[in-house]
């Protein structure tokens, strides 16, 4: 059985759909979900599914992004995770830190990568005036929201649309997306998942 931990910074969503996922025959469980925000919201919602929980809060560590992320893999470590799942983690990793996971640590971003790496994707979208957007989930690497591509999933863009109610489509693919990837994943396949 793969041992998963997914790293969260808010309402953990997309930590809720692996999670759920990760079940019966499924060859993995997730065994711990981690945030930089010890009131995440999502911390909350994985305890209740019975997941161990633990934060790291980088405040107190002032930018000091190698003291924070020492701290980080403390905790990882100790879960012993075959596989990270970073799932609205939004704290820029260094590349020592994605280096230590490398080949076996996955993000969700909410756009069509390559297009719009980092922020207010769906805006960019919108600006750019896009037929269709999306998201991708991606191994990690020390280039942000970069990396060997798992899966994409595409929605329209609708005639009214704004960045909400397209981050509110988008987000209903990507706890379809996500859970897919994952299961191929974790048994050693990196066919990219298209929905
Ligand atoms: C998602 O849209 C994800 O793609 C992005 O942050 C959002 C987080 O959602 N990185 P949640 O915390 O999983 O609900």
């Amino acid at each position: 059985m793969k041992r998963v931990a997914i790293l969260i910074s808010g309402g953990g969503s997309n930590m809720i759909a692996l999670a759920r996922s990760m079940e019966g025959d499924h060859p993995a469980r997730p065994v711990l979900v981690l945030s930089n925000d010890p009131a995440a919201p999502g911390l909350d919602r994985a305890a209740a599914l019975g997941i161990p929980v633990a934060a790291v809060d980088h405040r107190p560590f002032k930018g000091d992004r190698s003291a924070f992320e020492a701290a980080l893999v403390k905790k990882l470590d100790a879960a012993a995770p075959d596989v990270i799942c970073l799932a609205g983690f939004m704290r820029i990793l260094t590349a020592g830190f994605t280096g230590r996971y490398a080949g076996r640590m996955l993000n969700i971003h909410p756009s069509l990568l390559p297009k719009y790496p980092g922020l207010q994707t769906h805006q960019r979208a919108l600006d750019a005036g896009d037929a269709e957007a999306g998201c991708t989930v991606h191994e990690v690497t020390s280039v942000l929201d970069d990396g060997p591509i798992l899966g994409q999933a595409r929605v329209p863009i609708l005639a009214g649309d704004d960045a909400e109610s397209l981050a509110a489509r988008v987000l209903v693919q990507e706890h379809a997306l996500y859970p897919a990837v994952l299961r191929r994943y974790v048994s050693g396949d990196r066919t990219p998942v298209l929905l």
